[in-house]
């Protein structure tokens, strides 16, 4: 298939306009239009067209009982394709237009094919303007799982959804790198208005306490499936986001973990602190260090994260070293990441 690729950087200009008129022509006939947003690339197709839900599971490699998200242009139109409560127009008033998919009982009108069957929607209204624009232009809700081939961790920037998804979709939208750098935070709605977190994002566990003291983390965020154990969200039980070097997450200081790094033998990549990078410099190659901030800046090391294991898988090192991520705020969604990222691979220095 041959992929037209369309470079965004403003929505000001006619071209912007033009391109984003074809995009969403692609989508209302059935096409498969790769767009930025906030948190990650998503590769969208019409959410009410069930050929185009199977488009999208054959374009990822991604088995068809793994639902999709459903992204809305203003929050309210999530009354047309499922059934809402006061809690998520609470949820609503305070974090959307943004990083966060709400999961509720589904009307009929969403494809089966994109719920994979289940009675439950997801649907999330992003921030992101090309996105906005794009879903506006189409006139349907636009069905998009991220963008990276089943397994890769997410693309964050127009040269990797380039280099998984040419040949596969009709259109790439390169709008930039993504402002946030991880996918968004996922909570189902119970029938008792309490909430369940079954992915962590921007939107931190700290933030929905403040809607409701109910908020329930499922177990698959912070650990490995036990055998047998039945999922809350069907993702919970692929592997996920993982480079092909092996990849080990240092638990310890700062202190300890540079010790470490500084007696591997093995043709190593490094993701540190800035401040780290420089005492490092002497025992790993320049290029094989990728600075992720200041130390304790978790913003920018999620902006960073995913980019930096496709790029560091690149070189094909021996080992990928990483700090163990902390668990308040933006952490968790990191540490949900890495730890399935490394396959629970975490080494105490
Ligand atoms: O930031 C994001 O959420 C990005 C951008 C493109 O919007 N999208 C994204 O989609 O990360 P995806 O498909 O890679 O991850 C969606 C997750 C999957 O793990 C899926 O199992 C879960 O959402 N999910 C979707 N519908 C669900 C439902 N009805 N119940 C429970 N989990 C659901
Ligand atoms: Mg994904």
């Amino acid at each position: 298939m041959n992929t037209e690729i369309v470079k965004i950087s403003s929505l000001d200009d006619s071209y912007a306009a033009k391109k984003l008129k074809e995009a969403g022509k692609i989508i209302r006939s059935g096409g498969l239009v790769v767009f930025p947003t906030e948190t990650v690339y998503g590769l969208g197709g019409d959410a009410t067209n069930p050929t185009a839900a199977d488009k999208i599971y054959a374009a990822k490699g991604r088995p068809s009982d793994n639902p999709l998200i459903i992204h809305i242009a203003e929050p309210s139109d999530a009354d047309k394709y499922t059934y809402t409560r006061d809690i998520y127009y609470r949820l609503a008033e305070k974090f959307m237009p943004g990083p966060i998919t709400v999961v509720m009982p589904s009307r009929e009108n969403v494809a089966s094919t994109v719920r994979a069957s289940l009675p439950t929607v997801a649907v999330r209204c992003p921030v992101n303007p090309i996105a906005h624009a794009l879903i506006k232009e189409s006139g349907v809700p636009i069905a998009a799982p991220s963008a990276n081939l089943s397994g890769s961790p997410s693309p964050t920037c127009g040269k990797h959804v380039i280099d998984d998804m040419r040949g596969r979709v009709d259109m790439i939208i390169d709008g930039g790198h993504s402002d946030i750098g991880v996918e968004s935070t996922i909570v189902k709605l119970e029938d008792d208005d309490s909430l369940t977190l079954l992915r962590p994002g921007a939107v931190t566990l700290e933030d929905l306490r403040t809607i409701t003291d109910r908020v329930n983390v499922a177990d698959a965020v912070l650990h490995a499936l036990k055998e047998g154990e039945k999922v809350l969200s069907p993702g919970m039980k692929y592997k996920h986001y993982a480079p092909k070097s092996p990849l080990y997450l240092l638990d310890g200081t700062e202190d300890d973990r540079l010790k470490f790094l500084k007696e591997q033998k093995d043709n190593i990549c490094v993701l540190c602190f800035d401040n780290e990078a420089s005492e490092l410099s002497g025992s790993v190659p320049k290029d094989h260090l990728f600075r992720l901030g200041r130390s304790g800046d978790e913003l920018s090391e999620a902006h960073l994260l995913f980019y930096y294991l496709r790029e560091a898988d690149k070189l094909s090192p021996d080992a990928i070293y990483a700090p163990l991520p902390s668990l308040s705020g933006i952490g968790m969604a990191l540490y949900n990441r890495m730890i399935r990222a490394s396959a629970f691979k975490i080494v105490k220095v």
